[in-house]
Parts: C-alpha cells; structure tokens; sequence
C-alpha cells in the first residue's frame, strides 16, 4: 500500500467533477482522517474539452476507461459511468481483475451483477464499496452493514427514488398534472436519461435489491421484486390520500415474512403522522425496524452532485483506511437465496377507488363482493361524480389488513358485476 492513495475517476459528470472538486477542497482533511493523501491521478470521460468546473491540470486522461481500470498508476477505480452493461461493467470488472478497489454509484450494475463483482473483490482482497448507490447522500448502506450489525431486521422502506417523489409532491401541493411534474423533473436534472426508469419503478427496485441483500442477508435478485410504478396515480387518489389521512409515496419495502423476504416497489398511502410522510421533493428517506434499535428513519438528499459526491468519498476514505468490507455484509457463498414472496400472498391495509355505475343496488353489491371475500372494510365514501348526469359516481374504500389474493378476487367479482366503468385503482397501505 502506497503512502499516497491514487484514484482513477471514470465518469466526469455531475457526480464525478463533484468527487473531484470535493477530494481537491477537503484534501487536507481526509488525509488527516485516514492519514493518507488521497490524490487523483486520472481520468476518464467522453468529452475531454468540456468546461466542467474542476481543475484536472497534471491528471493524466484515459480515453478508454478500461486503460484507466488497469493502469499502474491507479490504486482505486471510481466508476460513475452508469448503465448496467458497457464501460461501466467491464471497466469495474478490469480493476477487480487487477487486485484494485472499486467504488461506484451505479446502482443498475449492482442489481444486475453484484454478486459476480462482490466474488472478483473477495478473490482479489480488494474492496467493492456503493455507499453512493442508495439513496444519494444518506449513509443507509454503512448503516445497515456495520451500523446495525447487532440487530434482526424486520423491515427496511424507503423513498429511494427523487424523481417520483418530487412528482407526487408537486401534484398534490400544486395541483399539477402528472405530465407537467415529470418534465420539470427532467429539466432540473433529476431523472435518469429514460424517466421510465424512475417512474416505473424500476430504479427504485435497483436501490431495494442492494437493501434487502445488506439487511437480511439474501443474495441480490431483482428479479425476486414486484414493481410496479406512479404512472397512473392520479390527483384524485392524492386528494382522497389526504382525507383519510395518508399521503401517496412511492415506496421500495424489504420485510421479513414466514414465506421468505418480501420485496416490492408500489406507491403506498403512508399515514400522514409517520417520518416518512413528512419528506417532501427530491428528499429521499429510509426507515429501519430492527429489534433493538426499533425504528430508525434516515432522511437527506438522494441525488445531486455534491451528495452523491459525499457518499462517494466515504468510501474512497474507508478504502484508504484499508477497511475491506465484505460488499453485502457476508461473504458471497454465505449469501442466502431470496426466497420469493408472491405479492398474492402479501396482508395489508387496501385502498381502493372504483368509478361505480350510479345505479341501485352498486354500493351494497360492492360491499357485499368485499364481505364474501372475508374483507373488512375500515370506510367507504361516495361523493357525487362530476358528470353532469351523474352517471358514474367514484367509490373510495379503505380495507382493514387483508390478503392481496382477497382484494384481488373481490375485484374481479365487481367488474363482472358489470357496477363499475374504469379499472380500480388499488394502492396498498403501509402502516408504521
Ligand atoms: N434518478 C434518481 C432519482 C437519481 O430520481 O432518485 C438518483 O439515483
């Protein structure tokens, strides 16, 4: 180990001048810290004339990410390319393969292959650290391995995705449209470059993976994860939200459950008085339950440069510690595989709103779907509908804890009833 620990950065966008800028300005700290300069000794990106704010005189550029991977005159590699394939996969692979340490961002390459990485970082003794690959700047992936080593994990959510929660609290606070909120997001840069990443879902179940693997010891599957997006959350469910007294997040949960751990991404009616519900914007948030500390609840900026940047350099100083963390807390063939918990099975508190056909009887045979699936219902509301002839009235019920097969059924039994004109909306309650 060299007295002066030489980093190799590919990626130069935001995060990426934003770990340079911070390894430049906080250098006489961290090498107090970890008691090693901590210097960057390349780079590599796409455009080597952009202005990007940072000063990268006397660091040698690498057109070819993989070159830097495997350079001699590299100790650790920092990936912030992005994407699950590419330069990003085989340039971390290059550097494991070369017995250096990795710290990455990119959390659709650790979905995907974390473990294959986790076995090169074991092979080699080198450190595979992603602390920035969750929930931006909050430290929840130390929190979980080492923070909370001493504890059973019951259940870990969060809103692990800025980019939707910034839509669903622009709509409900300014009464926009889902569409207006989603290109702001985009122009403000808080999207990933395909949006159906974040509003589907789909970025949030790569954040969960990476949770449920640290917290429950289960091998990383994204494939084990029920998802499903804000695509079709409309104004009428965020103002029905409130009146009950809940608000509508976009959640990614992990829970232990007698048919293995559970993993699903969804948006939730949240109660209005939890942590949780309180995080509003690009904020993201991550609630633990664990035996002995009972709740705990992180709350900070899950994107933007200087975050990330944060994170990133939290690792880039353990790594010059030498602290060498096994990546998902155990080592890969201690991994258990996740056993899947079919969503069916899933037990929780429904909502569900239902554009009923305004004739007699609808509401009754309703409630009488929901009792011969053995549901209880917590309230039903009906209010006027907007046509002017009032033909179709909206129905919002709120179930007591049920299965999600009962749900299910019961609304299938409704709409060959033939007493409702649009699909239910359904969204699942989690309850603190
Ligand atoms: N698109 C992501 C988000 C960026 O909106 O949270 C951080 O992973």
């Amino acid at each position: 180990m060299s007295e002066v620990l030489r980093v190799g950065i590919a990626g130069l966008g935001t995060v990426g001048a934003a770990v340079v800028r911070l390894l430049q300005t906080q250098a006489g700290d961290l090498a107090a810290r970890t008691g090693r300069s901590i210097v960057v000794a390349g780079v590599s990106a796409r455009d080597r004339k952009r202005d990007r704010g940072v000063d990268l005189s006397g660091v040698e550029w690498f057109d070819d990410p993989i070159a830097l991977a495997r350079s001699e005159k590299i100790d650790l590699f920092v990936e912030l390319i992005g994407g699950d394939e590419g330069g990003a996969r085989a340039s971390v692979e290059a550097a494991l393969k070369a017995g250096k340490s990795v710290a990455t961002a990119n959390k659709a390459l650790l979905a995907k292959h974390g473990l294959e990485l986790a076995r090169l970082a074991e092979s080699h003794h080198s450190a595979l650290a992603f602390e920035a690959s969750v929930a931006g700047g909050i430290p929840i992936v130390k929190t979980l391995r080492e923070g909370l080593a001493g504890n059973s994990i019951a259940r870990v959510y969060g809103i692990l995705n800025g980019t939707c929660n910034y839509i669903l609290s622009r709509m409900e606070l300014e009464e926009l449209s889902f569409a207006e909120c989603l290109s702001e997001a985009q122009r403000l840069g808080y999207a990933e470059a395909d949006p159906t990443f974040d509003i589907g879902g789909f970025d949030t179940a790569h954040k969960l993976a990476i949770l449920a693997s640290l917290a429950f010891g289960v091998k990383l599957d994204a494939e084990a994860i029920s998802i499903e997006g804000i695509q079709d959350i409309s104004l009428a469910d965020l103002h029905a939200a409130r009146e009950l007294g809940y608000r509508v997040k976009l959640l990614g949960v992990a829970q232990r459950t007698p048919h293995g751990v559970e993993q699903r991404v969804h948006p939730t009616m949240v109660p209005l008085s939890s942590p949780i519900a309180q995080v509003m914007g690009v904020t993201n948030a991550v609630t633990v339950d664990a035996d002995a500390v009972n709740e705990l609840t992180l709350v900070g900026p899950g994107a933007g440069g200087m975050a990330t940047a944060s994170a990133v350099v939290a690792d880039i100083a353990d790594i010059a510690r030498g602290i060498r963390s096994a990546p998902f807390g155990l080592p890969v063939d201690h991994l258990a595989t996740a056993q899947k918990s079919p969503m069916q099975r899933h037990e929780g508190g429904y909502y569900i709103r239902l554009a009923a056909r305004n004739h007699i009887g609808a509401a009754a045979a309703i409630a009488t779907r929901m009792a011969e699936r053995g549901i209880s219902l917590e309230s039903i509301v009906q209010r006027r509908g907007c046509a002017a002839d009032d033909s179709v009235v909206p129905v919002v019920l709120v179930t007591y804890a049920t299965t999600e097969a009962s749900v299910r059924e019961a609304l299938a039994a409704i709409v060959a009833d033939g007493h409702i004109a649009e699909k239910p909306q359904v969204i699942r309650i989690e309850r603190e």
